[in-house]
């Protein structure tokens, strides 16, 4: 299995870039289905990311023409004629489920298999279809596999939960419907924002995102365009939290401060020092005391994708710190990881309760999903010693070229390649 092999004990310095959004690009991807103009899109310095390829290679199968321009893709997908999502590509990335929205707007129907669960805990999908069958379509569940059809017609959604993927799909299916639709209790995250701005370049009628009421006035043909997404906010937080458990000082440019405003409080709240630009955050760490309660909510609550690293971080405070997630109640796979490390952590439930230690050492420890994989390579880099971190096919879903980022910032981080018939090379 590939590795990160780490050498803990550096303080971070220096000034990093962050790269485009990986749950903003996802659904723009999908929202490209919606044209059938024979305009291009172009999307602008597009991450490499193994998210992306795979929903590419969905494209593709649907029968979508994807082109690579230096850091951009272009894609045309008029020809895209396929209502049916390839059961391992589905499989492979949960959020392909937002392809049944547009799939199902533009062809009038769509098979796809059940996304199933994942490893951060049950992801049921109930919002997404009730939504459907709210837009007019009739949706049957047979075994694995879940068939929608029927053409859509505008319609008053409120939204049980502010799901960000069932917001998203629905937003999909909206463009293509007759009429008006409103998204009540519609998720906030700024990924939202992202997409709208892109289906408003795209032609789309749609205003309201980034408020818990979306509206969309649908069946207008869209069109060609360029767009860049937002950059990440998640990798963006894991670079300040990176700094700031190494007692570091780093620069995040190219990021928006004001979507990482939960982590920044936290932050301040901890020791750290902070300074915002327009685009640029500065992060000095020094000692770091304990957070009482963080409670992770959906934006702008902190986010949970930065639960694990934000725990991997409360493991070296002064004194005890709660953490506790109310969107995914079970994502604590990074907890039994970090104790081999010698951290002290407590599950009660969804909260992990953490009693920080004086320091972390180095250890043999496996990623189960993307967001613990990003917690435990922080801790390797304030750990003493050597951490090996396998399992990193679920960091680089979401992280493009980690070791080489942090390794600007002084790290000593290596991808370790598996030799075929030899074991692990260490
Ligand atoms: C997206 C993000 C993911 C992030 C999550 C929450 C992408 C590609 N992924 O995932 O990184 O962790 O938002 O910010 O953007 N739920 C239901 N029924 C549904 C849908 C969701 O009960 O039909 C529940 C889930 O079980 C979970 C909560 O709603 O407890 C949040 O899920 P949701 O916002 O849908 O997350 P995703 O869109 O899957």
């Amino acid at each position: 299995m590939d590795k990160y092999v780490i050498r803990g004990g550096r303080a971070l310095e220096g000034k990093i870039a962050v790269h485009g959004a990986k749950n903003s690009i996802l659904p723009i991807l999908a929202a490209s289905l919606l044209n059938c103009s024979g305009e291009p899109i172009r999307l602008k310095k597009v991450p490499h990311l193994h998210d992306v390829w795979a929903m590419l290679e969905i494209l593709s199968k649907l029968g979508a023409r994807v082109a690579h321009d230096g850091p951009d893709i272009l894609l045309d997908t008029a020809n895209v004629k396929c209502d049916q999502v390839p059961e391992a590509l589905m499989r492979e990335m949960r959020s392909s489920i937002f392809l049944m929205g547009p799939l199902l707007g533009r062809l009038g129907r769509v098979r796809v298999c059940y996304p199933g669960g994942c490893a951060i805990g049950e992801r049921p999908i109930n919002l997404h279809l009730e939504g459907l069958q709210a837009l007019g379509a009739a949706v049957e569940e047979r075994g694995s596999y879940i068939e929608a059809r029927g053409r859509l017609r505008g319609a008053a959604i409120t939204l049980a939960y502010p799901s960000v993927g069932a917001t998203e799909n629905l937003m999909l299916a909206a463009v293509t419907a007759r009429g008006e639709t409103v998204i009540r209790n519609a998720a906030r995250e700024p990924e939202i924002i992202d997409l709208q701005n892109f289906l408003i370049k795209m032609g789309a009628r749609v205003t309201g995102a980034g408020s818990p009421v979306i509206t969309i006035k649908g069946g207008r043909d869209l069109h060609g365009g360029q767009y860049r997404t937002f950059p990440d906010r998640i990798v963006a937080g894991t670079y300040l939290l990176a700094a700031a458990i190494t007692r570091g000082q780093v620069t995040v440019e190219e990021v928006v401060p004001e979507h990482l405003g939960a982590l920044i409080r936290v932050l301040q709240k901890t020791g750290a020092d902070l300074a915002a630009g327009d685009t640029v955050i500065t992060v000095a760490g020094g000692r770091i005391k304990a957070a009482p309660r963080v409670d992770v909510h959906p934006y702008p609550g902190f986010p949970t994708d930065l639960q694990p690293p934000l725990v991997a971080y409360l493991t070296l405070a002064d004194g005890t710190s709660t953490v506790i997630d109310h969107v995914f109640k079970n994502r604590f796979h990074h907890v039994q990881e970090l104790r081999k490390m010698g951290a002290r952590i407590s599950l009660q439930g969804h909260q992990a309760v953490i009693t920080g230690v004086s320091e972390l050492k180095g250890a043999a420890v496996e990623a189960a999903d993307l967001r613990a994989g990003a917690a435990l390579v922080l801790a390797g880099l304030a750990a003493r010693g050597e951490t090996a971190v396998a399992g990193i096919k679920h960091i680089e879903r979401g992280y493009e070229e980690l070791p080489r980022a942090l390794g600007l910032l002084g790290a000593k981080i290596e991808r370790v390649a598996a030799v075929p018939g030899e074991g692990v090379r260490l």
